[in-house]
């Protein structure tokens, strides 16, 4: 099996990453918030683009994810899905607009899609959030979950830290997971916890499993982009692999640029008319 065999394809669809975990194909995934990001990590052949609650961290400085709005994460969205042709894009639905009322979940998730385009949406949760995650499939949108840490709750966890480390939050997790899998969530993302457990959910559910902080023994891998590239210097958990210092490089061309301007040399003839 070549590591590529999804490269040709011209749409990712949900059939498609079904078909990459039956083959054992692992199924990449990255976060992006804006078009000229979405473009180049679309370029590059990722299967999956999430438009991530991570934004509120990321693009807006917060310290959680709690206060992005809806149509913040519908801007977001809209901005990446103009810039896609290839991959899959999924979108978080944001704090406070799918807990405890399906009929406005449903009503967030179809503004979701109407408005940015979008192929899908992502919930954080199992048990709880049962009939939102019912009522929006049950309108033909397709639903990733999320389990283990689930940003959103983190004043109920209090930490950032491994999840599911003890016993009966791992068998709630399992056992989230393969409800996920029944109401016909078509994936699952599960955040950082230990490796043997997403190993048992892999194999446990025949849906993909999308890790992060969650080992190497699931169907695919996520990041937020802006940690991948070195951008975000200040968040370097053990499981973030940095492909890139660009923080350095864009340091690098902002003070020549401020050198350049102060000591006149920019702008020069041949930079004028
Ligand atoms: O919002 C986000 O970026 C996420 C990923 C960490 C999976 O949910």
């Amino acid at each position: 099996m070549s590591v590529h065999s999804s490269a040709n394809i011209k749409r990712i669809t949900t059939h498609i990453l079904q078909e990459m975990k039956n083959r054992g194909e692992k199924i990449s995934m990255l976060t992006a918030y804006d078009f000229s990001m979405a473009k180049i990590v679309d370029d590059a052949g990722i299967d999956i683009i999430l438009v991530g609650d991570s934004a509120s961290n990321v693009m807006a400085g917060h310290e959680t994810t709690l206060p992005i709005t809806l149509d913040q994460m519908i801007y977001h969205a809209s901005s990446v899905v103009r810039a896609v042709s290839r991959a899959f894009v999924v979108v978080d639905i944001p704090f406070g607009s799918y807990q405890g009322n399906s009929s406005e979940a449903l009503r967030s998730a179809i503004r979701i899609m109407k408005e940015s385009g979008a192929h899908a949406i992502k919930v954080e949760g199992g048990a709880e959030i049962k009939e939102s995650v019912v009522r929006i499939l049950s309108a033909g949108v397709p639903v990733m979950g999320h389990l283990g840490l689930t940003p959103q709750s983190i004043y109920k966890f209090g930490t950032y830290s491994v999840r599911a480390k003890e016993s009966v939050e791992a068998q709630k997790l399992l056992e989230d997971a393969k409800l996920l899998e029944e109401c016909g969530c078509f994936a699952i993302v599960l955040e950082k916890i230990p490796a043997s457990l997403a190993k048992k959910v892999a194999e446990s559910v025949s849906i993909p499993v999308i890790g992060i902080g969650a080992g190497g023994n699931v169907d695919g891998q996520v990041l937020v982009v802006h940690d991948l590239l070195g951008i975000t210097q200040e968040f370097k958990p053990r499981f973030l692999r940095q492909y890139a210092d660009l923080q350095s490089v864009m340091m690098d061309a902002f003070t020549n640029y401020i050198k350049d301007v102060k000591s006149r040399d920019f702008p020069n003839e041949s930079e004028s008319y």
